[in-house]
């Protein structure tokens, strides 16, 4: 008797010591899906304390200045034509389960993510001719932020338009001026009331970096940058083979993670509530290495990482603070952008920079960092200043930046309050400065470059005659 006791206790042990790997599919946490850098899902990160943070006693707010991601969108054209090799994938994660038996001893794939795997397809009608189309849930991002905002600012955000109070603008692609409509919807009701501005022949407020060469030349990931040297270091290295071992094959191309990674993070981009099925093949703990490689991509791409990336967004930061300066309408600015530009504006104004710098080798030192970009920058991430006007305060205008939902702490302010003259006084180098030449190292290419070529132009046209 007892020792059948004891076998039926061993043999539920082994049962449940089965069960032990982690399950995405069965976490409520899901704590990895605040870590996907730039294809974070905003509902995910997005700040839930503005009900403390909107409210500032004696003041006032009157204007409103916000540069808008867009939201989730579909994938790029190369990530669309490699994704049927996800079906490979599939096919072969379930024969090594299955078939080969070459489940790993420890951190296997639970059965449900398994299961999940191999009931996962991809949706056909995604193709390139939709490429980096917004989404539908891309499209709620957008009108969710826009109510969000009007809810604690009724009176800045009436639900009327004119097109004095207001004035939108957005970058010249599919994704940003739909995510225009899905806020302008949010706001009055029906977006087809509101209108943008034009978009210049050279956009270089909301995409400054398509005009500078030094800005795209910089070695950020390239050979000898962080970037690369963490993807070669043994942390790197053993998260590789950690996840090649977990889907039970000996060798696993990079390219290949990196597209279940990528499927992972858009699906669940796209479909909030759900689970995204290749989720599962990573880890929380794997996740955040990989989160660790594009956030330094990103933190030499766009920010401290080079010096010359606090000067970029110049044209933006000017904007921000002549329109909001002024007690004239627009009211409300409103641009739809990218994530290079509100990463490069949170760069320029010293937002969440780091005592020390990110670098390949201090991932572990790194945790608590304060660039990280799923936080600042996921799909439809949005910076928002908001302009006060306080009557009886000494100082008669504040202001409140907004980052996701949640009130920006900058130490020359007070807890996420902030004087206008002390925002003047702190960005004077770049509200004083000639953008043309202060952004880009050798001057505004574009026009540079075209004074170039015309002159050449003229001097073959010269030798030629
Ligand atoms: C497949 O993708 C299309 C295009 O984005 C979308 O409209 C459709 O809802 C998707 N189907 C499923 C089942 O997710
Ligand atoms: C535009 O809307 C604002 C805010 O509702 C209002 O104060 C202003 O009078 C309107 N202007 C015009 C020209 O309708
Ligand atoms: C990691 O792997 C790469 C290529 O597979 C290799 O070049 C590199 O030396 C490895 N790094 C370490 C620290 O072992």
């Amino acid at each position: 008797m007892r020792l059948l006791l004891l076998l039926t206790a061993l043999l539920a042990l082994q049962l449940v010591g089965g069960q032990d790997d982690y399950c995405f599919g069965k976490d409520a946490e899901r704590e990895q899906t605040r870590h996907f850098t730039s294809k974070t899902a905003y509902q995910i990160v997005k700040g839930t304390n503005m009900d403390k943070q909107y409210q500032v006693p004696g003041c006032e707010p009157k204007k409103m200045w916000i540069f808008h991601r867009h939201g989730t969108r579909l994938p790029t054209p190369n990530t669309i034509r490699a994704a049927p090799r996800l079906e490979d994938l599939r096919d072969q994660i379930v024969k090594n389960y299955r078939v080969l038996r070459t489940k790993p001893e420890t951190n296997a794939l639970c059965s449900t993510d398994l299961i999940a795997i191999q009931m996962w397809k991809w949706n056909t009608s995604i193709t390139v001719d939709i490429e980096e189309h917004l989404t539908t849930q891309g499209y709620e991002d957008l009108r969710g932020t826009a109510k969000v905002y009007q809810h604690y600012y009724p009176t800045v955000l009436p639900t009327r338009y004119n097109d004095s109070y207001y004035l939108f603008r957005h970058t010249d692609t599919q994704r940003t001026t739909e995510s225009f409509k899905g806020f302008t919807e949010g706001l009055f009701g029906d977006n087809t009331v509101a209108t943008a501005a034009d978009i210049p022949e050279q956009d270089l407020l909301l995409r400054p970096y398509d005009y500078c060469n030094d800005f795209k030349d910089k070695n950020y990931k390239g050979e000898g940058s962080e970037y690369q040297k963490y993807r070669t270091s043994a942390i790197w290295n053993r998260t590789v083979d950690d996840i090649t071992k977990r889907l039970g094959f000996t060798f696993l191309a990079e390219e290949d993670i990196e597209l279940m990674y990528d499927m992972c993070r858009y699906e669940q981009a796209w479909q909030v509530d759900r689970t995204s099925v290749w989720c599962g093949a990573f880890l929380p703990e794997q996740v955040t290495v990989l989160e660790y490689a594009e956030d330094l991509k990103y933190y030499y791409g766009s920010g401290y990482g080079f010096e010359e990336n606090t000067k970029f967004n110049c044209r933006a930061v000017q904007d921000m603070l002549t329109r909001l300066s002024s007690p004239v309408s627009p009211h409300v600015i409103a641009y739809f952008a990218h994530s290079t530009g509100l990463q490069t504006l949170l760069t320029a104004l010293g937002i969440n920079k780091d005592d020390v710098a990110l670098r390949a080798d201090n991932y572990n030192s790194m945790t608590s960092r304060r660039w990280k970009t799923s936080l600042l920058g996921p799909f439809a991430g949005n910076f928002v200043a908001v302009k006060y006007e306080c009557t009886e305060a000494l100082e008669k205008e504040k202001v409140v930046f907004f980052l996701n939902q949640n009130a920006v702490e900058l130490d020359w302010c007070n807890v996420g309050l902030c004087d206008w003259s002390q925002v003047l006084e702190h960005y004077k180098t770049i509200s004083e400065a000639n953008c043309d030449e202060y952004y880009c190292r050798s001057g505004a290419m574009a026009g540079r470059a075209s004074l170039l070529f015309t002159a050449l132009i003229a001097a073959i046209v010269y030798l030629m005659h």
